[in-house]
């Protein structure tokens, strides 16, 4: 392993919160089921096992109201707690739910590679599918895809939304985007480009199969790579609006990273799942997001809403629980939001963020808030 050795590096991460990219690379940082599919935004893994290990014990049941692409709920079921879940996006909720699950590895390497097999077969053309998915697919891939939707529609679960997983990441590898920009394209690109990540002439993707295929045997590895390390402790995930949502259980602890305002549109980070599979799209009730702006009109609806989110939560958690919030808070709102909402601060640790990579590179820095439940 390169840098320091896996203890040397938590006792690093535990003292500093910071790292190098040679002490976690990507790999790592993306470990088993947390590279299931691209999500911008997502925490480090290894943040939140040290959070774990350091302010919780196995056997609690750790919440998280902004669950993300699950990385505290995965994290949680590794350390031995229960975890809980609520998120605005569907796709998110799906992507937790799939990394979570439990599943017989046979039968899921079984049916993944039968409904390849099957999609093949049944490749139609794309009839009836949306104008969105008819411009940012070319004809044949977009006949891949949705042949491939079919098929998955058919399986049970879980192992359907395996393979709503499998499409979502073959799709956005489809698109009619450079391979510079599959973050944020923002309209299809149909002509040859220069690329800057290969440094050359390339195309626009115009088949979706070898997608499928590669994403197919990545996502039975991952699956794979979990099943020796995740408990048996229960794993819940709610498709929900964290400032209502009623949870069914009584949480000992949160571990979370809310949005910040203005940054990212959750929903349409992935809107070409939610052009394939129809999933509910809910983005009038997602928290701080872009398309919401920075107006100070913007920044005091995001106060409401992030101030009625934990409220709501510290009002269902056991009595002095540890809540621990991660947030670039570079307008001094969360001491606000604390106050309204009745948590108080024990302290705040802030950590220096520098390993990100593409086009989003840069340097800043994130507080981690660690409150009480009063
Ligand atoms: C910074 S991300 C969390 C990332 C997570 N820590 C992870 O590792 O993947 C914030 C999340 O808050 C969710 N969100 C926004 N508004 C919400 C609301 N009203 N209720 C629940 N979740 C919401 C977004 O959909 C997004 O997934």
């Amino acid at each position: 392993m390169a840098g320091r050795t896996q203890e040397a590096l938590y006792a690093a991460i535990d003292l500093e919160l910071s790292w190098s990219e040679r002490d976690l690379p990507q790999a790592r940082r993306t470990k088993h089921v947390h590279g299931l599919h691209p999500y911008l935004g997502k925490f480090v893994p290894q943040l939140v096992e040290v959070f774990l290990r350091r302010y919780f014990a196995p056997g609690a049941c750790v919440y998280d109201p902004f669950a993300g692409s699950g990385t505290t709920l995965v994290e949680a079921n590794v350390f031995g707690a229960d975890a809980l879940g609520a998120d605005i996006s569907a796709f998110n909720c799906l992507l937790t739910r799939v990394k979570t699950a439990r599943y017989s590895l046979g039968e899921l390497e079984l049916r993944l590679r039968g409904a390849l097999e099957e999609a093949r077969r049944r490749v139609g053309d794309a009839t009836g599918s949306s104008q969105w998915l008819r411009e940012w697919f070319a004809p044949r891939a977009l006949a891949e895809l949705l042949a491939y939707r079919d098929v998955v529609e058919d399986l049970s679960e879980p192992y359907a939304d395996v393979g709503r997983v499998v499409l979502s990441r073959a799709a956005r590898s489809a698109r009619r985007t450079t391979h510079f920009d599959l973050d944020f394209p923002e309209r299809p690109v149909l002509e040859p480009y220069h690329c800057f990540k290969h440094k050359r002439t390339c195309r626009p993707v115009e088949e979706a199969a070898k997608f499928l295929s590669r994403y197919t045997a990545d996502t039975i590895g991952r699956i794979r790579a979990f099943a020796p390390v995740r408990s048996a402790r229960e794993v819940a995930v709610l498709h929900a609006d964290s400032r209502s949502v009623e949870l069914p259980v009584r949480p000992t602890g949160v571990v979370t990273s809310p949005p910040y305002p203005g940054l990212i549109d959750y929903h349409e980070q992935h809107r070409y799942a939610y052009e394939l599979l129809g999933l509910a799209d809910r983005r009038a009730e997602e928290i701080g997001s872009a398309a919401a702006g920075r107006t100070n009109g913007a920044v005091d609806t995001y106060v409401d809403a992030a101030s009625a989110v934990f409220a709501n939560t510290r009002g269902q958690l056991a009595p002095r629980s540890r809540v621990l919030i991660v947030v670039n808070d570079s307008r001094s709102l969360y001491p606000r939001i604390l106050a309204n909402a009745g948590l108080v601060l024990e302290d705040r640790v802030t950590r220096h963020v520098n390993r990100r990579t593409g086009r989003r590179a840069g340097e800043f820095f994130e507080d981690v808030l660690v409150c009480r439940s009063l």
